[in-house]
């Protein structure tokens, strides 16, 4: 049995390679390199090609014997989706359809699934709950509900089991310091804040300090890109043996400030990294924290990595990257 994996070249999919690799799965993968680098997956079976092809995916699974298929590629940048729906659509929610159509027809039954804390919008409690309302304030958020809504439909009908992976900020970079966060342009927040000690741009811009928390500045839970990884593995096992569809939210449970990141990447880096304050970026929830609860008592997870040593590993690789 292999497991296809769909955005294996993209940053947290190339984590998942490694891991599942490591743990002596047989992995197909399949990106279109859009955003994804070739150079971030080691694999036998690699395809180039987008999942809105039935031909590229209909040959992958007649040529491997794939149960399960852990689904990463999509377009995710928030502010590009308020401008660009069209493209979020065509991508995440038209991809999609076509991916679980050719599931049903190939009769793989298991589907792991990149879903995200932008499914809640702004959230009413904190820390964030599984079952608490989701009204997405993006397209983004928007077509990730929807292809969660689609695949519970695709599970009633067709028996298509999925585990909805709904991700907080992920950040950090694997140890090994080979694999880590190359996007362009970038947008995160720890990768540009890394930029400043490297060179690459003056100073750090703080979005908003009016926020209601305690020092103004916007809250996030971040969480390591190997403790994700390690979550679909556990997702993958999950399918594997209780045969039924589920949602979990992936988080530390602990906010940081954008000033506490900012802070940490200081002590990290060893560089005073000047910050700017500018106004708000729209769309910016003041708090997203996630409860992982669920995740925990369920798939037995549970985050190794605090902020710190997600700073330091991303640190790590960055400042050894070649490839950008
Ligand atoms: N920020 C800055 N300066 C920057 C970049 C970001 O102050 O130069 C702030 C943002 O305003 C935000 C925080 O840092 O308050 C984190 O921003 P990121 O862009 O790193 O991450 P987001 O919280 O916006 O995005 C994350 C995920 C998305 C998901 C979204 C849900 O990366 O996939 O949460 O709101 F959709």
């Amino acid at each position: 049995m292999s497991v296809l994996i769909i955005g294996g070249a993209g940053y947290i999919g190339s984590h998942t390679v490694k891991l599942f690799q490591e743990r002596g799965l047989d992995v197909v993968v399949l990106d279109n390199l859009s955003t994804g680098h070739r150079e971030l997956v080691d694999v036998e079976h690699f395809y180039e090609g987008d999942c809105r092809d039935s031909e590229i995916l209909s040959q992958i699974f007649t040529n491997h014997n794939i149960d399960t298929v852990v689904h990463f590629a999509a377009l995710s940048l928030v502010g590009v989706s308020m401008t660009n729906p069209y493209d979020y659509y065509h991508n995440n929610v038209y991809g999609a359809i076509i991916l679980l159509g050719e599931m049903v027809k190939h009769n793989v039954k298991n589907i792991v699934f990149s879903s995200t804390a932008a499914v809640y919008g702004e959230p009413n409690n904190i820390p964030i709950m599984e079952e608490d309302p989701t009204f997405p304030t993006n397209p983004y958020g928007e077509t990730k509900l929807a292809m969660e809504k689609m695949m519970s439909w695709f599970d009633t009908a067709y028996g298509i089991k999925y585990v909805a992976l709904r991700y907080f900020n992920a950040a950090g970079a694997d140890s090994s310091g080979k694999i880590g966060e190359l996007h362009q342009p970038e947008t995160h927040l720890i990768p540009l804040i890394l930029q400043v000690p490297l060179g690459k741009r003056d100073q750090i811009s703080i979005f908003g300090t009016d926020y209601p928390t305690d020092d103004g500045t916007c809250v996030r839970d971040y969480i390591h890109v190997n403790d994700l990884a390690d979550a679909h593995f556990l997702a993958f096992q999950y399918l594997a043996k209780d045969k039924t569809s589920n949602t979990f939210n992936l988080g530390n449970g602990k906010g940081f400030s954008v000033l506490e990141v900012i802070d940490t990447a200081r002590k990290v880096t060893g560089h005073p990294i000047p910050a700017t304050e500018e106004g708000r970026r729209p769309g910016d929830p003041a708090v997203l924290v996630a409860s992982s609860q669920k995740a925990e008592k369920i798939l037995g997870w549970k985050p190794k990595l605090q902020l710190e040593d997600i700073i330091s590993s991303a640190w790590n690789f960055h400042k050894n990257n070649k490839i950008l």
